[in-house]
Formats: structure tokens, sequence, C-alpha cells
């Protein structure tokens, strides 16, 4: 395989993986695939529909194949979803091809940028804020094991991007 490396970010629902994944592709010369995006082309239906329709397993199952068939790929940056790099075997396949990191992003940031959400299944329920917490001190040590290194992402996106770039050697 030739050309650039993957980078796959990680981290939970808002940590800004889409924003500032399209940002850094522009920065560092890689074509931007949002995984949600990908998987939601693939079978013509939304995320919130899959989980509505057919269940939660079943869109694991999309996402499982969407680490498959985007590992197999160079030069991407992969905004990954908030419960891809979970799975410990995801973590394995982009890891053969990419870089990931962690967008870190501090509960109460997240619980702010989460408040009005009515897009993401998971958080589609009474007392949100416990859901949020709950959820990322599950999470948040399976991020820690599936990236390669973290960065604070509760700064503006282009001075993640900076982060990002200059934690890779390529500039910033
Ligand atoms: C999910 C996060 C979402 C999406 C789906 C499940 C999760 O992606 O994949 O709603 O389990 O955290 P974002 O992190 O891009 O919102």
């Amino acid at each position: 395989m030739s050309g650039k490396r993957n980078i796959v970010l990680c981290g939970f629902m808002g940590c800004g993986k889409s924003t500032v994944g399209s940002l850094f592709a522009g920065k560092s010369g890689r074509s931007f695939v949002d995984m949600d995006s990908y998987i939601e082309k693939s079978v013509g239906k939304s995320v919130s529909a899959i989980f509505a329709e057919d269940g939660e397993a079943r869109f694991r199952a999309l996402e499982r194949e969407a680490c498959e068939a985007l590992s197999r790929k160079s030069g991407l940056v992969i905004a990954s979803g908030g419960g891809t790099l979970v799975r410990r075997e995801n973590a394995e396949l982009l890891r053969r091809t990419g870089v990931i990191v962690l967008l870190d992003v501090p509960l109460a940031e997240l619980q702010r940028r989460l408040a009005n959400d009515t897009a993401r299944p998971l958080l589609q329920k009474p007392n949100r804020n416990a859901v949020i917490e709950e959820l990322l001190g599950q999470r948040l040590p399976l991020y820690r094991s599936a990236a390669d290194f973290a960065v604070d992402a509760g700064a503006a996106p282009a001075e993640v991007v900076r982060s990002i770039l200059a934690a890779l050697g390529e500039g910033g």
C-alpha cells in the first residue's frame, strides 16, 4: 500500500471529530471520511433510522464493516463514531494502517456542546447530563488504550489541528 498513513480521530460524541477532521484533512493533504456518513451512504438511511429500525447491534456490525473497508485504504482522515474505538477489534483494524488520535474534551464542555442535540440516538433520554457522564466514564479508559496519543480538544478547531500536526511531526 502506498500513500500517507491514515489518521483516525477518536473520542466522545461532541468532541469535534468531524469538524476537526475535515479541517485537518485539508491541512495535511489527506481525504476526509466521516464514518457515520460513510455508513449512512452505504445503507441509504440515517444513523437514527438504523438504530430505530434495525437496532444498535446492526449499527455496530455496519461500523465494523466500515472499519474493515477503510483500513484497507490510505491517505485518509477518518472521523470515527463515538462508539467505534470502544471496541477493541475496530481499534485493531484501524491501527493497521493508521494513527489513532484521541480528542480529549472535559465532561462539562461535552455536556454543554451536546445539550441541544437531537440527532444522536444514545442521547435522546431524560437526564442527558448523567447519561453523558456515565458513558464517558466507561469509555474514556478504552479510548485512551486505543489511541496512540491524545490532544486537548477543548480549544478552537484550528488550534486542535495545529496540535495534531505538531504531535505527528507533520508541521504546525
Ligand atoms: C455513537 C456516536 C455517534 C454515532 C452513533 C453512536 C456512540 O457518532 O456513531 O450515534 O456510540 O457514541 P458521533 O460521535 O460522531 O456523534
